[in-house]
């Protein structure tokens, strides 16, 4: 299987266009590597791609797949979407799809696509452009990606609905959470975990993480209070549905302990790590975390 890591950022992607912290700043100064939003594709041998997740900068991200065009003159780069929840960083880059010459294939929980056809009608939009093949991801059950040997397993990671349902207000909507993703090829026998979105290390996230033979998991914030410390929120990290990866509770250690390659992925534009010269990131990349950029790739 391969996998590539099209945008690495999380939402807002870094620089974030209104955003002036010192990351922000820092990467206008040349000090960071800019990225775009949180997406990966994946593929078996020379079988199509799947997107995970579709960013809200998804046409510049299949500008730069490699892509064999010679099919004729309509060819999708992509054979279908999964998504891991019903964010609009995760979610929005469904729309650029539209102009697909079959309906878009397009693999959720039931709670995600029920999130797209109510809330945020983003299946209900395109099932008048493309038309729409929705396949469920059932907990429990391994769900095979069409075209490929690849597999896809969910279980949950927790999380707040989005906040276009109330993000787990009391008046607002029941809504999805997020669920991380164990990718199998069984032709090479090669184990992915894709987990954008942690809560908390659990038993269920952790026995999960210890499946991959590379493991992408979120690296959203540093510190649980990256945000609210610099005055741009009152949200700690905790409250956005994502486990810092320091102090309290934090999952650098348990990331850096496991016996797999481990990336960070939807790196937020206010983490510090993100500074080439920062402190933070010579205490992840000292633990053997890789910090992710844009068109990294792995072969497992
Ligand atoms: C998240 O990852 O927690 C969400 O995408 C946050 C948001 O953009 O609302
Ligand atoms: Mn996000
Ligand atoms: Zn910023």
């Amino acid at each position: 299987m391969r996998v590539r890591i099209i945008g690495s950022a999380a939402g807002g992607g870094f620089p974030q266009w209104n955003c002036n912290c010192p990351v922000c700043a820092g990467a206008r100064e040349g000090r960071a590597t800019p990225r775009t939003q949180s997406s990966i594709v994946v593929r078996s041998g020379e079988d199509p791609w799947y997107l995970v997740n579709a960013s809200p900068d998804l046409l510049r991200q299949l500008a730069d797949l490699p892509t064999d065009r010679s099919a004729g003159m309509r060819s999708n780069p992509i054979a279908g979407v999964v998504l891991t929840d019903g964010e609009i960083d995760h979610t929005a880059g469904l729309l650029l799809l539209r102009e697909s010459s079959a309906p878009l294939r397009v693999y959720s929980t039931v709670a995600v696509r029920d999130a797209l056809t109510s809330e945020y009608p983003l299946l209900t939009m395109l099932e008048r452009y493309c038309g729409v093949d929705w396949r469920p991801l059932e907990p429990g059950a391994a769900t095979p990606l069409e075209g490929t040997t690849l597999s896809v397993e969910t279980f949950p990671t927790g999380g707040d609905a989005p906040l276009y349902m109330g993000g787990g207000d009391k008046e607002g909507k029941a809504g999805p959470s997020a669920i991380g993703l164990t990718v199998r090829d069984s032709a090479t026998d090669g184990t992915l975990v894709y987990v954008p979105a942690i809560e908390a290390l659990d038993e269920t996230v952790s026995a999960r993480l210890a499946e991959g033979d590379t493991v992408l998991a979120d690296g959203t914030f540093f510190r649980h209070d990256d945000l609210v410390a610099l005055g741009l929120g009152e949200r700690d990290s905790w409250a956005m549905g994502h486990a810092p990866l320091t102090g309290e509770g934090g999952t650098l250690e348990a990331l850096a302990a496991l016996d797999a390659e481990v990336a960070l992925v939807h790196i937020n534009n206010t983490n510090p790590m993100l500074l080439e010269d920062s402190a933070e990131r010579v205490q992840a990349e000292g633990a053997g975390l890789v910090i992710s950029e844009d068109g990294m790739e792995f072969e497992l």
